[in-house]
């Protein structure tokens, strides 16, 4: 598929200039507790960018999963995606400015065969009160590239006041040219690394209609005005400051380079269309939606909603893959909203029947060379996503009939009907729409507020951590919940994760992110898995240590963000450093060994929500 073919080339092309190539990270970042995404190709490689050694060496290339989920909304225009692809390369303190651009103006003339004199290109102006000049390097390197076939390449400034001025080179600010994952680096705390970057856009050649949502909207046509005449294709990030307390910036120790392609992007710009959606990467979705809608791509009316869905069944088979099922919580909230928008849109042009499981083996397909893991699971993926198609019709039913039988859709009834049935917000907008009056976002909002402040009260008197008390009958309960979270990633996969706890003295009860209902057989062994490790007996050692270094020695904690800098981190093993079983981020207390227990039994299971699942234990 030429998909996979351009996917290999890239890798290839560095792989033959000395890069190892690397495996796609998950969508679901391991240790990283800013961001519940990865959402860009150099997020799992920060450390290195910072100094750490590699194991693979100084030069590294890989294409990364990234799932942007401020990006849902967006979604409707021939470019923007949820789930993307980003092709990268990394130089961590190896090469720099002058093989980097070389080698990228290679990659996109000679291998994917673009036209050159349909390439632009933008550099960093320089900001004297950041004390970093003007990227005189790179403009140089650029110049020299473009007259080794043929062209002219000018320098000119300030394009987004005078325009294009017969330039291929343009000069932008922080705005535009410079990388951090906290954006400008006014916006970047101390520590995090950050530099100038440099642009590949491809052009179009036709200027379209301005973009009303850019920046520039009022300004002549440019690279970066977002019109749709130019689409922007990789970005070399010179990634060699770090922000320091002061607010100034420091040379780091290494000079590094972070590029990431746009992989849709580049696949688009090699057959010149400006439409992800008419790649070859979604060419099978696109067929599929037409064949069970019986409409067309290509009429304009139904266009926006072909790449909604297509989008986001895309995004929501790759999450679940990762072991993101759709939930009420954290990812688990953005993979529902996914399917549940897909099925808006599926509606809309005219989809009345189950199609979500179906649609996700045609995804999966897509990816079987890149990413096999996702065919593999197809079974379990698909089935988890047509649980959720089955709940939102139940919630659309439920709902619809509860809205027949009010008088006016307030935001404090849109706002019940989401709570009680979890019915979408923008749904009942669109009825009240329908219906002749407006419901402001606002005016939801208010209610929701109304409603936290309400059980934030509520909920001020119970304990942490689901243990109502210290007895020693719920301190082995405690001790046991760890084994069976341990037990239940060890058997069904480490996409189980731990949505929620509750002790009492007779039973334990678990929630846990899985699709499927576990057979007897899974039941089985994760019991006797459990009973296994209560027999051996095993120490329970509590450690103090920084958040970062628990992190790094694999301890797992479910909700990172709400733990402080040092944590107290709970080891099931002979030994917390080499030999253990367990190792969790915890308040405790905890049983001293493991043989305190006694033998435990799973005494019911089933389902929580749609992918959670309940277990009961005593
Ligand atoms: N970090 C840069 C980006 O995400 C380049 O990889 O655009």
């Amino acid at each position: 598929m030429q998909a996979d073919h351009l996917r290999s080339k890239y890798l290839e092309f560095f792989k033959n200039r000395g890069h190892s190539i690397i495996p796609s990270s998950a969508l679901v970042p391991e240790n990283d507790p800013t961001t519940l995404f990865t959402g860009s190709g150099m997020q799992p490689m920060i450390e290195y960018l910072l100094g750490a050694k590699h194991p693979k060496g100084t030069r590294i290339a890989d294409s990364q999963k990234c799932f942007r989920s401020q990006d849902i909304e967006e979604v409707g225009d021939n470019r923007h995606t949820t789930f993307f692809e980003m092709l990268g390369n990394w130089s961590l303190g190896d090469y720099f400015k002058k093989e980097q651009l070389t080698w990228f103006f290679e990659f996109l003339t000679k291998e994917v065969g673009l036209d050159p004199n349909k390439l632009f290109v933008t550099v960093f102006r320089g900001n004297d009160s950041l004390g970093i000049g003007k990227d005189a390097e790179s403009v140089a390197i650029w110049k020299e590239l473009f007259a080794g076939v043929g062209i002219t390449a000018t320098d000119v400034d300030f394009s987004e006041r005078d325009g294009m001025q017969g330039g291929r080179i343009f000069y932008f600010d922080e705005k535009k040219n410079w990388w951090s994952r906290a954006g400008v680096p006014a916006n970047m705390p101390e520590g995090e690394p950050g530099g100038p970057d440099s642009e590949v856009f491809y052009d179009f050649g036709v200027e379209k209609k301005l973009h009303e949502n850019s920046v520039f909207k009022d300004e002549p046509c440019h690279v970066n005005c977002d019109c749709g005449r130019f689409l922007e294709i990789g970005n070399s990030v010179f990634m060699q400051y770090q922000k320091q307390a002061d607010g100034s910036f420091k040379e780091l120790a290494q000079k590094n380079v972070d590029f990431g392609g746009g992989f849709e992007r580049i696949l688009a710009v090699k057959q010149d269309t400006d439409d992800v959606f008419l790649t070859p990467i979604f060419e099978p979705i696109i067929t599929f939606l037409e064949t069970v809608s019986g409409k067309q791509y290509s009429d304009e009316k139904v266009k926006q909603s072909f790449r909604v869905i297509a989008d986001h069944m895309r995004a929501a088979t790759m999450l679940a893959a990762d072991g993101v099922y759709p939930s009420s919580k954290e990812q688990g909230y953005f993979a529902r909203r996914l399917v549940r928008r897909a099925i808006r849109y599926a509606k809309m042009i005219g989809i009345e029947q189950p199609f979500v499981a179906e649609l996700s083996k045609v995804v999966a397909n897509l990816y079987s060379h890149a990413y096999p893991d996702v065919a593999q699971n197809i079974e379990t993926v698909s089935q988890g996503l047509a649980i959720e198609e089955k709940k939102f019709a139940n919630t659309l039913q439920k709902g619809l009939r509860e809205v027949e039988k009010v008088e006016k859709l307030t935001g404090e009834v849109a706002f019940k009907l989401y709570e009680t049935y979890g019915f979408p917000f923008e749904l009942s907008q669109e009825i009240a729409k329908e219906k002749g009056y407006d419901l402001s976002q606002e005016e939801f909002d208010s209610a929701k507020q109304a409603h936290a402040d309400q059980s934030r009260t509520a909920s001020a008197g119970k304990f942490k951590g689901g243990l109502q008390d210290s007895s020693e009958q719920t301190t082995k309960y405690h001790t046991a919940t760890h084994l069976l979270h341990a037990a239940l990633r060890k058997i069904l996969g480490s996409h189980v994760q731990q949505k929620g706890s509750n002790i009492t003295a007779e039973r334990l009860r678990f929630d846990f992110s899985h699709p499927t209902a576990l057979t007897d057989t899974e039941k089985n062994a994760v019991e006797a898995q459990i009973n296994e490790w209560i027999q051996a007996d095993l120490p329970v050692t509590v450690q103090t240590m920084e958040k970062k270094s628990a992190l790094e020695s694999g301890a797992i904690a479910f909700f990172v963000e709400k733990y402080p800098d040092q944590v107290t981190v709970y080891t099931i093993g002979n030994d917390p450093e080499t030999n253990w079983i367990s190792k969790e981020f915890c308040g405790g207390p905890h049983v001293k060994h493991t043989g305190e227990i006694g033998t435990i039994k799973i005494e019911k299971e089933k389902a929580a929500a749609a992918g959670i699942r309940r277990v009961y234990l005593v």
